[in-house]
């Protein structure tokens, strides 16, 4: 199989129908010399905490190949191109701009507009200054404030240049990752700190997303959650309970308070000292209604029921899976989305991240990677069937443009539909690359 192919009248195969790509800024930019360091860079210096013991330094050198990679951008004929910013490139520690490393996607935005291409910014991608973190991180409310003034200065900054902002990415992840599970920067580990982190996260969301739609009244301002649905392994009472408790703490905890400004019931069975502070006024905040969510998914997991911790995942030995290990479910990606359209009142759905990471060959020149074509043939379709079944999502972005720093597991995991050579930094469109260009291309027909 070489090609994406969709039913015609699909509403994916409509013109208006934005399709992207989507990158973010620690994990492709490099040159960390011009800019404050940050706690993906501390993490990274810390011994074992990334599999390949490598960091962010030069990553696909993107500050310095800008122009050639908007060239590859644009060579896909994606509509839309979905970037970070990094909050330590951009600002300096007593609160003022960085005007050079303004002045950077100042000029990476204006190649996109002039190209067309529409812009997707994300004011957070998990880079935290290192300053910030120093005074508690995610862990002090003030942290929340500092995030709303720089959203503020940089969208002002930015004037007229950005079609969407969101303003975090995926809490679950800086938050439980981060500073509950211990598995991502800053590496803390300790229930009551993930969800004090996740409640602080959301109040930057919330209080950043006032100021954008002040500042930026033209743009489609949001957020981007990730979901991974939860799937009871037998139809057993104790089962479904399980699966309905991790969906509960994985899932809903994110978006049900920024949709119906409450946490999911299950909030009342943390212990008393695992509840996050939270003060008068701040789920109004957290509330502020979205111009659109960005969904991010990639797989889904099966839980049982765990006397222990009340549910517990199963790994689902022969099934098809990535080569980062998660299971290849794209029914997981239509349920998702139904029963989000069923849950809450949705505003405009954009599929901000989708995509495969695969154990990919450069051979002669080619990179022949059906494994992933499949996965995004499968994904797509699965897309169809929740918008035929009512979801308005107006979106897609592929993650990722290209090979890049994939987190705490350094380089050996490859995501792109671009193939990165990190040696020469030669770019190479993976066959999944040509086969999207094609489908985005055909469209317009
Ligand atoms: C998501 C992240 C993104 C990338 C993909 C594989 O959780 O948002 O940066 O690492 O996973």
């Amino acid at each position: 199989m070489k090609t994406i192919q969709l039913p015609k009248d699909s509403r994916l195969c409509q013109r208006d129908f934005i399709f992207g790509v989507a990158t973010a800024s620690f994990q492709i930019e490099g040159s960390a010399e011009s800019r404050l360091p940050c706690i993906w860079d501390t993490f990274c210096a810390t011994p074992g905490k990334i599999r390949d013991g490598s960091n962010g330094l030069v990553a696909c050198d993107h500050v310095n190949r800008w122009q050639d990679d908007v060239q590859l951008i644009q060579s896909l004929g994606v509509d839309a191109y979905r970037l970070s910013i990094s909050w330590p490139r951009v600002m300096y520690q007593d609160g003022s701009l960085n005007q050079a490393g303004v002045d950077f996607y100042i000029q990476l935005l204006d190649a996109l507009k002039a190209l067309k291409i529409k812009t997707f910014v994300t004011l957070y991608h998990w880079d935290l200054p290192q300053y910030i973190e120093d005074q508690g991180g995610w862990l002090n409310r003030q942290t929340a404030y500092l995030f709303a003034d720089y959203a503020d200065k940089i969208s002002r900054a930015f004037a007229g240049r950005v079609d969407s902002y969101a303003t975090l990415n995926e809490p679950f992840c800086s938050s439980y990752l981060g500073y509950e599970a211990g598995i991502h920067a800053p590496g803390k580990q300790q229930k009551a700190w993930g969800r004090q982190a996740a409640h602080h996260l959301l109040l930057a969301h919330g209080l950043a997303l006032k100021v954008l739609k002040k500042n930026s009244p033209d743009s489609l301002n949001g957020l981007v959650l990730n979901f991974t649905p939860c799937y009871a392994q037998t139809e057993d009472p104790a089962d479904v309970a399980a699966a309905q408790l991790a969906d509960d703490y994985f899932n809903q905890w994110y978006i049900k308070p920024v949709l119906d400004g409450e946490y999911p019931q299950s909030f009342a069975l943390l212990n008393e000292q695992d509840k996050p502070g939270i003060e008068p006024g701040d789920l109004a905040i957290i509330s502020e209604p979205l111009d659109f969510l960005g969904v991010n998914f990639y797989t889904r997991t099966v839980y049982q029921a765990c006397a222990e911790h009340g549910f517990a995942p199963v790994d689902m030995v022969d099934a098809p899976k990535t080569d980062i290990g998660w299971e290849i479910y794209p029914q997981a990606f239509t349920d998702l989305l139904v029963s989000l359209h069923q849950q809450y009142q949705l505003p405009p759905v954009y599929i901000t991240e989708n995509g495969a990471a695969m154990d990919d060959k450069l051979i002669g020149g080619v990179v022949n990677d059906e494994d992933r074509l499949a996965y995004y043939q499968a994904h797509l379709l699965a897309l169809d069937s929740a918008i035929r079944q009512g979801v308005r999502v107006d979106g897609y972005f592929a993650w990722s443009l290209m090979d890049n720093f994939e987190w705490a597991e350094g380089y050996l995991k490859r995501f792109g539909i671009v193939y990165v050579d990190y040696v020469t930094q030669q770019r190479t469109i993976k066959t999944s690359g040509l086969a999207y260009r094609d489908f985005i291309q055909s469209r317009r027909r």
